[in-house]
């Protein structure tokens, strides 16, 4: 099988896999990070979402060979040490998830809007496309305002 070498949450990888195979899956099954999420495989639900050289991407969508040498990074690579993105902390001051399996991917899109957008408008937020079967949309945008005002 061919091998591709790219960076995840700053450490260097190479892995083995199909040229086709999913990142999503590289990632879970191959290195073993579970932050991001298998909803619906078809690029609608956005639950597998993780940052590629620095852009919300759905993971399932890019097959493993469009990444050699990019920059990956998931949930995991979010916090500095102890201390959680302002991204995170916002989350959990508001107590954001209801069952949680979404808002791994919810938090980097987030990410995205915030690196690119320092006072997101409601429509801003609003055009974050991932999917919340809980219904948590509204502490959601309350707390990528409280982000927003937190952001260096
Ligand atoms: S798993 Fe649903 S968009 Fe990737
Ligand atoms: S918190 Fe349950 S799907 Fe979003």
């Amino acid at each position: 099988m061919p091998t591709y070498s790219f960076t995840v949450n700053q450490q260097p990888v190479t892995v083995d896999a199909p040229a086709d195979l999913a990142v999503l899956w590289v990632l879970r099954d191959q290195l073993g990070i579970t932050g991001p999420k298998y909803g619906c495989g078809v690029n609608a639900c956005k639950a597998c979402t993780c940052l590629v050289n620095g852009k919300a991407e759905t993971t399932c969508s890019i097959k493993v060979s469009a990444i050699q040498g990019k920059n990956i990074t998931t949930i995991e690579g979010l916090a500095n040490g102890d201390a959680l993105h302002p991204v995170q902390q916002a989350w959990l001051d508001l107590d954001v998830p209801q069952c949680g399996f979404c808002q791994p991917g919810q938090i980097m899109a987030a990410v995205d809007l915030l690196t690119r957008t320092k006072n997101p408008t409601d429509a801003d937020i609003d055009a974050i496309e991932n999917m919340c079967r809980c219904g948590t949309y509204v502490r959601i945008r309350k707390a990528i305002r409280v982000a927003a005002s937190k952001m260096p």
